[in-house]
C-alpha cells in the first residue's frame, strides 16, 4: 500500500516531525511504501472559484505548486494529514490544499473513492483544538467518498493529538502520550488500508 502524509505547516516544526515518525512506524509494519510531502516553501493559491476545473475538467487553473501535489494525492491508497492548530482548527495552507483538489473531483469524481484517511493535529497548548481540527479534515475524507479513521477508544479517539508547546519537534518529541495517539492512528489507518484493498481483489 502507498501511505502519502503531508504536513500542513510552513515551516520544519512540530508537525513535519510528527508525520516523519508517523511513516517511519508505518514502514516498521511492513509492505507500506510511503511519501512525505510538506507544505513549508509551497506556492498554494487559493481556490478562486472560477469554476474552470468545473466546465473543462482539464484541472485547476493556476499553475502553482499545488499542481505537483495531485499526482501524489491521487496515487495514494491511504492518507495521513497533519495540520498546526491555528485558531482552533486546521492551518490555510492545508486548506487551502484541499479546496484545490475540488479540480481533481471535478475532473473524476470518484478520484479519491475509498482511500482512507487519517489525520493529526498538532497545537501550542495541550487543549488548544486539536480535535476541531481533525473534524475538519474529516469532513473533508467524508465529503468526497474517502474512509476517515482513528486510533480509536481509550486514547486515539478521533486521531493523533499533540501538544508541541510551540516548541517545535523537541515540544512534540517530548508529548509522549500524543506520539501514542499518533501510532495508534497509523496502525489502524493500515489496517483498514490492507482489509480494503484485499476486499476489492476479492
Ligand atoms: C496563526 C497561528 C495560530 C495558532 N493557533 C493555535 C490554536 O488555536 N491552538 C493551539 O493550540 N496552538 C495554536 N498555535 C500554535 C501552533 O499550533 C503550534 O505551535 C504548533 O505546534 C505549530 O506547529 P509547527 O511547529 O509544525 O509549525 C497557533 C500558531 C499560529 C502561527
Amino acid at each position: 500500500m502507498r501511505l502519502l502524509g503531508i504536513s500542513g505547516s510552513p515551516r520544519e516544526g512540530a508537525t513535519a516531525y510528527v508525520v516523519r515518525e508517523a511513516l517511519a512506524f508505518a514502514a516498521s509494519l511492513g509492505a507500506v511504501e510511503t511519501e512525505f510531502i510538506s507544505l513549508k516553501g509551497k506556492q498554494i493559491g487559493f481556490c478562486l472559484h472560477c469554476d474552470y476545473c468545473v466546465r473543462t475538467k482539464k484541472g485547476c487553473v493556476q499553475k502553482d505548486d499545488v499542481v505537483e501535489l495531485y499526482p501524489s494525492l491521487e496515487a495514494a491508497d491511504a492518507w495521513l494529514l497533519a495540520t498546526p492548530v491555528y485558531q482552533g482548527t486546521m492551518s490555510g495552507q492545508l486548506k487551502a490544499v484541499l479546496d484545490r483538489c475540488r479540480a481533481l473531483v471535478a475532473r473524476n469524481p470518484d478520484v479519491f473513492r475509498n482511500k482512507v484517511g487519517a489525520a493529526i493535529a498538532v497545537g501550542g497548548d495541550r487543549v488548544g483544538g486539536q480535535e476541531p481540527a481533525i473534524m475538519a479534515i474529516h469532513a473533508f475524507y467524508l465529503a468526497n467518498k474517502m474512509i476517515p479513521v482513528s486510533g480509536g477508544p481509550f486514547g486515539s479517539n478521533l486521531g493523533g493529538t499533540v501538544w508541541s508547546r510551540d516548541k517545535k519537534a523537541e515540544g512534540a518529541a517530548a508529548d509522549e502520550v500524543g506520539m501514542k495517539t499518533v501510532y495508534r492512528t497509523v496502525e489502524r489507518l493500515v489496517e483498514v488500508t490492507r482489509l480494503l484493498r484485499a476486499g476489492e481483489g476479492a
